[in-house]
């Protein structure tokens, strides 16, 4: 499944088209520092449910997690209590080197690394996370690779939030405060997105699975409260932003976006003064590798129909 662009090699070492056009998409050192400032941290609630499905059929201690796209940080760290080494890779040096320099976890590593070609051994591994990114990938070599990693009993979880809404008490000022908010990142921006990759995460995974007998897919409602500013923060963390900023360079898109979002709220606050709630769906997919026992089952079963 193409979830991103070609995958066409273009050189020896296996690169392909859509690893290089990704690299560039976060490549930005000021992207990195953006992205690490604004980014949201993983949701407490998905960490939990995915140690919790971890756990059902993992007793002993967990070794070893991988984080794959982990960008400059935003999930792995959170691993860190559970397991005795968490890796984070990224494809992008920029979001490494930002996630090395602010990390303050002395069992979490992060490397520069391609979740087509992930540099880790096989069957180590006892969760692989991989948050926002997996619309970025060649979806089907990702999950061969997360194959190669996972011990038996592994589990992979895949998750993603969807848009943002701005929540309000009174439902005309939610519309409203939405509405502005939508027609800036999806009007304004409207050019600047890379359409079939964030297609592929606005409909929520529906089309992506993961091919594991035991495997689950769940919606949390996830909500957040932030500051006007904050906001603008984390949308000048879209790759859509970025680009939009370098074809104009001049253009402020945010003074204009606050005088309106104050206007709705019928405040007088400065922006990073003034709070909003951004609630939105997070959704989560998680597979867990079946161990001989139940590939043995299996097979059974399979040759039984036969
Ligand atoms: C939207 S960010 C998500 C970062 C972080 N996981 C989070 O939850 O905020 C997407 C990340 O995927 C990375 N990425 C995209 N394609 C990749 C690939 N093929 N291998 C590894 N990382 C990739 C990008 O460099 C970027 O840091």
């Amino acid at each position: 499944m193409e979830a991103n662009g070609s995958s066409k090699k273009i050189d020896d070492v296996g690169e392909t088209e859509r690893d290089v056009a990704t690299r560039n998409q976060f490549a930005a050192e000021k992207h990195a520092v953006i992205y690490k400032k604004h980014r949201p941290k993983a949701d407490p609630k998905a960490i939990e449910r995915i140690l919790n499905f971890a756990k059902e059929k993992k007793s002993t201690r967990f070794t070893l997690a991988v984080d794959i796209a982990c960008g400059s940080g935003q999930g792995t760290e959170d691993l860190a209590q559970h397991f005795e080494k968490v890796i984070g890779i990224d494809i992008s040096s920029a979001q490494i080197n930002e996630a090395n320099r602010t990390n303050k976890a002395t069992n979490v590593e992060y490397k520069v690394g391609d979740a087509e070609n992930i540099p880790v051994k096989d069957n180590s591994v006892d969760l692989v996370t991989c948050s926002q990114a997996v619309h970025w990938f060649d979806f089907d070599t990702f999950l061969r690779e997360v194959d190669r990693i996972l011990t038996p009993n592994g589990v992979l979880a895949v998750y993603s939030r969807g848009d943002y809404v701005l929540l309000h008490d009174d439902q005309e000022v939610e519309k409203e405060l939405t509405t502005i908010y939508k027609e800036c990142t999806w009007k304004t921006l409207k050019n600047y997105w890379n359409d079939p990759v964030h297609a592929t995460r606005q409909k929520g995974y529906v089309d992506l699975n993961i091919p594991y007998p035991d495997f689950n897919r769940t919606r949390i409602q996830s909500k957040m409260d932030m500051t006007l500013t904050e906001l603008t923060g984390f949308i000048s963390s879209f790759t859509a932003y970025q680009r939009f900023r370098k074809e104009n360079p001049d253009e402020d898109i945010f003074t204009p976006l606050y005088a309106r979002f104050l206007r709705a709220l019928k405040v007088n606050t400065e922006p990073d003064k003034t709070v909003v709630t951004a609630g939105c769906p997070l959704y989560l997919l998680m597979g867990r590798k079946p161990d001989e026992e139940e590939i043995k089952r299996f097979h059974f079963v399979w040759e039984e129909n036969e």
